[in-house]
């Protein structure tokens, strides 16, 4: 049987693994220097590499990925199954259980409506 993630333990993943890259809040300027990765506000649902502003990779712009949990599990793995030519930095979460928990709490936290 497959584990549910947990979206409390999640959240501290995000914290100490993606959060210097990444914010929840749209209001952060995609260019904010100290972050290089795109804002995740929304992303559950729509489509890889759509935030107006961000320097995307080619890959990630010209991708018809679209963000689910399914597809979030495959790029935390390994970006580069996903999108070869992703400029995401390999993250190194290398336990099937963590990957879960973080997409139970980007399910919860990257959706405006249910924060
Ligand atoms: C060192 C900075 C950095 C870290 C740390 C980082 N990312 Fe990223 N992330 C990026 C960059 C840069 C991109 C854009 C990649 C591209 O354009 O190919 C990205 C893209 C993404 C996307 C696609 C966003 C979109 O708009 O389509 C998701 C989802 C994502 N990262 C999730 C995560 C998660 C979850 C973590 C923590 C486990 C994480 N990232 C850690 C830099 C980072």
């Amino acid at each position: 049987m497959r584990r549910q993630g947990d979206a409390r333990l999640g959240k501290d993943l995000f914290v100490k693994a993606c959060s210097h890259c990444h914010s929840l809040q749209e209001e952060v300027h995609p260019s904010n220097p100290r972050l290089r990765g795109p804002h995740l506000s929304g992303l559950v649902g729509r489509r890889a590499g759509a935030i107006r502003g961000f320097p995307y990779s080619q890959d990630m712009r010209h991708s018809h990925l679209v963000w689910e949990a399914r597809t979030l599990l495959q790029f935390l793995r390994n970006p580069n199954d996903v999108l070869a030519g992703t400029k995401a930095p390999y993250v190194h979460m290398k336990k099937s259980p963590d990957r879960e928990d973080i997409v139970a709490f980007l399910q919860v936290a990257t959706n405006p409506a249910r924060r």
